[in-house]
């Protein structure tokens, strides 16, 4: 009698085990060179964020954020097949950093050199690299989504993730929605609020081409709508108004 309940449970501890082991596909490899290392910003990378053991780190927990949280993508057969992601600490590249030959990451050491807040700058680093290794898994429909929207995504994951500076762009703020970043990740986040998980419902039609009617499909309106209804939303409610004074 009494093996009945222990086999049962040896049983379900091997069943789950099994189960997970085909959902969770493993985490690509994550290949780091600092290759700045005589540089200010390569030198900040080792002393301040942690260099290659922190990267490494936190690349698998952005990878397992992402496939879980932002772009639920629960089945291997969902995502991007990545097998690799290489990071570079760079004097080559400009801009903070550039994601570039589909699954590489150039980090710039001019960029880490001269950072000046107003975050900490592992704060700063990790922050990029979610919007940095969002672009290596989002789907950009094989080029054809406007690039204002891939940044918009990528923003996004930051602010998801609460890893957003405090000069990110409010509710309710920008021109029109493809303006990219920030105020492309507030109208997304605005729209997840009309029909629940859009951000990822939209990134994951977006596999092989992108129409911007993927909008009418998600919440039954236009964009230029939906872009008109979130303005109107927030309309006399400037920044500074929206959070209650003394707070
Ligand atoms: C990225 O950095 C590597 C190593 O420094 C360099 O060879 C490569 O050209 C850089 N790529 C871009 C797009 O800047
Ligand atoms: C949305 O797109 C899917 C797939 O292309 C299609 O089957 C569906 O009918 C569309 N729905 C609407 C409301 O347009
Ligand atoms: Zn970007």
């Amino acid at each position: 009698m009494a093996s009945h309940p222990f086999l049962l449970c040896t049983f379900l501890l091997t069943f789950s085990i099994s189960f997970d082991a085909t959902i969770a596909a493993p985490l690509p490899k994550y290949v780091i060179l600092n290759d700045a290392v005589q540089h200010g910003g390569g030198i900040k990378f080792e002393k301040i964020i942690g260099g290659i053991p922190y990267t490494k780190n936190i690349m698998g927990k952005i990878n397992t954020y992402l496939w879980s949280t932002i772009l639920k993508q629960n089945t291997p057969a969902d995502r991007k097949p990545v097998d690799t992601v290489e990071v570079f600490i760079s004097v080559h590249g400009g801009g903070e950093a550039v994601t570039w030959g589909n699954n590489k990451i150039n980090v710039s050491a001019i960029y880490l050199r001269d950072y000046a807040g107003p975050m900490d700058l592992k704060w700063e680093f990790t922050s990029l690299m979610h919007h940095e290794m969002t672009h290596v898994f989002q789907w950009n429909g094989e080029g054809k989504c406007p690039i204002g929207l891939v940044e918009g995504i990528a923003d996004y994951t930051i602010l998801k993730a609460n890893l957003y500076p405090p000069l990110f762009a409010k509710r309710g703020t920008g021109d029109k929605w493809d303006q990219g970043y920030d105020f492309t990740a507030r109208f997304l986040e605005y729209c997840d609020g009309l029909v629940p998980d859009f951000t990822s419902k939209l990134n994951n039609m977006m596999r092989k081409t992108f129409d911007v009617s993927f909008f009418k499909n998600l919440t039954g309106k236009p964009v230029e709508q939906l872009w008109k209804e979130y303005k109107a939303k927030y309309a006399g409610k400037p920044a500074a108004a929206i959070r209650k004074l003394g707070t």
